[in-house]
Parts: structure tokens; C-alpha cells; sequence
């Protein structure tokens, strides 16, 4: 699918389907349509008792028209419409477009929307047209693609970077629906490798053997217990000239998380194949990066393993000497995440950038305090968590502060033998969970954590989403960098 500007007069475009998206109650855009069009599609939506609710849709065949057949889409409400309202309606379209067998066609915004507005109707395209059908042997949808999609009057610099940004998010979600089988710490990395070719990034991969020499003993304790060992992956942009600034983007990377000797029951381990999400967007990021070319010296890392039980498997009460020299009792092996990301973060740390952004499906536990849309969010910076969750708020993800500052609930992670233990107990097991991070992020580097447990995976079908993997963070976190480069 081809998603592009278009400054053409309708007319001239000769297009068969137009999309008006409409807010509730205000419908003058459509007279971008000429009038005689425009005329009869109001009346059809007077008939048809169509408001432009958010989430109402409508569609309006006319026969030997200019153009045949017109969906009408609902905004809602002008004063409560953001940029990912947009997003969701012209997925939604897309969605439906697809179903109807629609090739070609035009969305049509409202006037005066900010160019950020149009970056996101082309995202929402492209996000919409998303399908992962590669295991189905029978692709009957193939004839079902939309060739080209025209976003009327939109700048061309906001439809390419829409398009750049959801194509990465859509690369990530690819990876992320991939199973164990075939995405395991070994072919992640060559993954990583393969992309770092494409774009001209710097990507250095290091082995078992490797991790261990560079002590990071915490991440090969969660991989040795399995048959694929794991693998520790840096991927570096560097811009031509000074950059204005140097960030970590870090990815918890568990190609599959079994809980270890600590074994998730059944219905817990489904689809654990998602435990590698943040890693999945660091590399849809950096794919992004590469593109955009942001005045920003970005680094992405990944620490890949494979949490499995096994004769070679890590153990509770085991102590295992992280890379930046502390020591950490594991009480369970299923608290995995927070362990392979000591190493990683204490990684990021000696790269001695500004600022580090790590993103984890880390805990349950963040799920049950914020529910499944909710990225938890933890910092050792107000001023940087600031920065974010505006970012988050541009790119349409949900996400929310949790506190760090229980000086008791600390308490609970350095029990213990060790300097600290991996796991906090029940109560407040997200924020326990950054708690143990914040041990491996060198002080005076700006941090946030970001548990995406929830909203990494969707279970349902809406919006821009269809079941499987998100690509949550991606947008959010090329948001802040880009806003670096606007900035300043
Ligand atoms: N990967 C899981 C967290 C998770 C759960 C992500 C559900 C997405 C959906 C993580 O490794 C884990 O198992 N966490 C445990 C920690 C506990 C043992 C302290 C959890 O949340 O139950
Ligand atoms: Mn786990
Ligand atoms: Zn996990």
C-alpha cells in the first residue's frame, strides 16, 4: 500500500472512493467534495441519523458520480479530538476499506489541522493495513490489498514520516508476533544484524562466550538454561556533524519466558513469545532513526536470552554478580526480565549518555495497578519523565507515572543475602521491579522505565490494533527524539 500527499484538485486525482473524516455536528469539510457531491452525501447522512460520533462510520455508495462511493467517518466531539483520534479513525477506515475491496482512495481531514495531525492519518493507514498472515497458507486477503491511499492537502514532509514511523511499528510488530521457534536469541541478533546492514547502522553482537568475558553474568544466568544461548546486541546511529545530545534506547529482549524453574503455568506462559516487545521497538526505533536522520547520537540495546527450565538452568538462591559489580539474589527465576536488564542497563550506563529510555514487559503486577492500555512509566527525573510523557501524549500512547519514592517499599528489594533480590513480594511489584533497574543506572543519567506489559500485546481488534503485538513505544520514543532535534 502506497500512502502519499496529494495537493492535486479532486477532480484531477481521479479517484473512485473518497474518506471524509467529520467531527460530530460539523460537516463543512464536506464541500471539499464540489457540490454536488457534497449535497447528496449530507443527505444520505441525514437518513442514515449519522452525527459523526468517534467510531461511527458510514458509507455512502453514488452511483455514476465522479466519485462512486464515500465513507463518512466520525471524529466526535471538536474540543476533545486529539492527534490519535485521527490515528484510530482512519485505521478504522482502512480496516473497513480492505474488507470492501476499496484500491484507491482519498481521506479528506478537516481544515486547519496542525501538521502533526496529518502525520497521523498517514500513520493510522498504515497501521491499519497491517495483517501478520504469513503461516496462513491460504491468503485469500491478497486480492483484498488497497494499492494507494491520498491524504488531500497534506504537507509531504508529515505523510513521510508517517509513513517511515508506522512501517517501523509495523516491522516490530512483525517481529514481536513471531514465535520462540523461530525468533530465539541467536536469529534476533542476526535480525538485528541484517537491519544495521540495511540502514547503515553500526551493530556489534556479542555471544555466550563474550557475555560472560564482560561480566555480564546476569544476563548469561538467565540464558544458559536454554539450548540457544543468549546474545547481547548494539546498535549504534551516529548523525554527520555534533550531535545534540546522546540517548540509550535499552529493550528487554526474552525471546520466550518459560518462568524458568519457576514455571508459568499454563495459561500464564501463552504468549510469552511477546516477552522481547522492547526489544522489537528499540529495533523498529532504530530503523526510524536511520531514516530520519535526527541530529541525536542514539544507541539501542538488547540483552536476548531465553528463560527455560533446565538441568542448566539459573535457580532461586542463586547469587550472580551483575556487570556494573553488584550482586543479586534471585528468589525467583521467573523475575528474569529485571535481572538480564541489570546487565544491560549498567551497559547503557558506561556508554555515558544523557539519558537512558528502557522499555520491559516487565510485571503482572503493572497490568493489575494500570490495567492493559497503560504503560507504567518510573524515573529518576522529573524533568526527563516530563519530556516523555509529552511525547507519549503526541504519539497517542497511553502512559502513566508510578511512584519511586517509598523509601519501606526499596526496603523489600535489598533483603537478603546479596546487595539486592530479585523479586519485592506482592504488593507494588511494578514499582519494586524499577526499583531494582534504578541499581544498574549509574547516577547522574537521566532514566525512564517504561513497563509496557500491557499495552505491548493486544487481545482485541481496535483501532489501529488487530490481536498480537503493538509495537507499543516505538512512537512515543521517536517522538522525544525528534523533538530533541526540534528543539535546542
Ligand atoms: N514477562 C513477565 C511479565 C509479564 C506478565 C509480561 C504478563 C506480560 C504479561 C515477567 O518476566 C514475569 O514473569 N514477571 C513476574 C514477576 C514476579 C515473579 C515477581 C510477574 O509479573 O508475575
Ligand atoms: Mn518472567
Ligand atoms: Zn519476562
Amino acid at each position: 500500500m502506497k500512502v502519499r500527499a496529494s495537493q492535486e484538485d479532486l477532480k484531477k486525482l481521479n479517484i473512485e472512493s473518497a474518506v471524509v473524516l467529520l467531527y460530530e455536528g460539523d460537516f463543512k469539510n464536506l464541500s471539499r467534495l464540489g457540490r454536488g457531491i457534497s449535497s447528496k452525501v449530507k443527505k444520505a447522512l441525514e437518513l442514515e441519523n449519522f452525527k459523526g460520533k468517534e467510531g461511527q462510520i458510514e458509507k455512502i455508495p453514488l452511483p455514476g458520480q465522479r466519485i462512486g462511493l464515500v465513507y463518512a467517518v466520525g471524529l466526535g466531539k471538536k474540543e476533545k479530538v486529539e492527534s490519535d483520534t485521527f490515528r484510530r479513525a482512519t485505521a478504522v477506515a482502512v480496516k473497513r476499506l480492505k474488507k470492501d475491496g476499496v484500491k484507491r482512495t482519498v481521506f479528506i481531514l478537516p481544515s486547519r489541522v496542525k501538521d502533526k495531525v496529518y502525520q497521523a492519518v498517514a500513520e493510522g493507514a498504515v497501521l491499519g493495513s497491517y495483517t501478520f498472515d504469513k503461516y496462513k497458507s491460504k491468503k485469500e486477503e491478497d486480492k483484498k490489498e488497497i494499492e494507494e491511499v491520498f491524504i488531500y492537502n497534506a504537507p509531504e514532509d508529515a505523510v513521510k514520516r508517517g509513513v517511515i514511523v508506522a512501517e517501523a511499528q509495523n516491522y516490530a510488530r512483525n517481529l514481536v508476533n513471531e514465535p520462540g521457534n523461530v525468533i530465539n536469541p541467536v536469529t534476533l541478533a542476526e535480525e538485528a544484524k541484517r537491519l544495521a546492514k540495511e540502514y547503515k547502522l553500526q551493530c556489534k553482537v556479542y555471544d555466550e562466550k563474550q557475555i560472560q568475558e564482560m561480566g555480564m553474568l546476569a544476563l548469561w544466568s538467565v540464558g544458559k538454561g536454554s539450548a540457544t544461548p543468549p546474545r547481547f546486541i548494539h546498535l549504534t546511529y551516529k548523525p554527520r556533524g555534533k550531535a545534540k545530545d546522546k540517548i540509550v534506547i535499552v529493550g528487554k529482549g526474552l525471546t520466550f519466558d518459560s518462568g524458568g524453574l519457576n514455571i508459568k503455568p499454563g495459561d500464564y506462559m501463552r504468549t510469552m513469545k511477546m516477552d522481547k516487545s522492547g526489544a522489537c521497538a528499540v529495533l523498529g526505533i532504530m530503523k526510524v532513526v536511520a531514516q530520519l536522520k535526527p541530529k541525536v547520537e542514539v544507541h539501542g540495546i538488547i540483552g536476548a536470552a531465553e528463560n527455560m527450565p533446565s538441568g542448566s538452568a539459573y535457580r532461586p538462591d542463586d547469587i550472580i554478580r551483575a556487570k556494573n559489580g553488584k550482586y543479586i539474589e534471585i528468589d525467583n527465576t521467573d523475575a528474569e526480565g529485571r535481572v538480564t536488564l541489570a546487565d544491560a542497563l549498567s551497559y547503557a550506563s558506561e556508554l555515558k549518555p544523557s539519558k537512558i529510555i528502557d522499555m520491559a514487559t516487565l510485571t503482572g503486577a503493572c497490568m493489575v495497578a494500570l490495567g492493559e492500555y497503560t504503560a507504567g512509566l518510573f524515573t529518576n527525573s522529573p524533568s526527563f519523565a516530563q519530556e516523555i510523557k509529552e511525547s507519549a501524549k503526541e504519539a497517542g500512547e497511553r502512559v502513566w507515572e508510578l511512584p519511586m519514592d517509598d523509601e519501606r517499599l526499596r526496603k523489600k528489594i535489598k533483603k537478603g543475602p546479596a546487595d539486592v533480590v530479585n523479586t519485592g513480594g506482592r504488593y507494588g511489584g511494578a514499582i519494586t521491579a524499577a526499583m531494582f533497574l534504578e541499581e544498574f543506572v549509574e547516577n547522574g543519567i537521566e532514566w525512564v522505565h517504561l513497563d509496557i506489559a500491557g499495552p505491548a500485546w493486544s487481545k482485541e481488534d481496535y483501532g489501529y490494533y488487530v490481536p498480537g503485538g503493538t509495537g507499543f513505544g516505538v512512537r512515543t520514543c521517536v517522538e522525544y527524539i525528534m523533538s530533541i532535534e526540534e528543539k535546542k
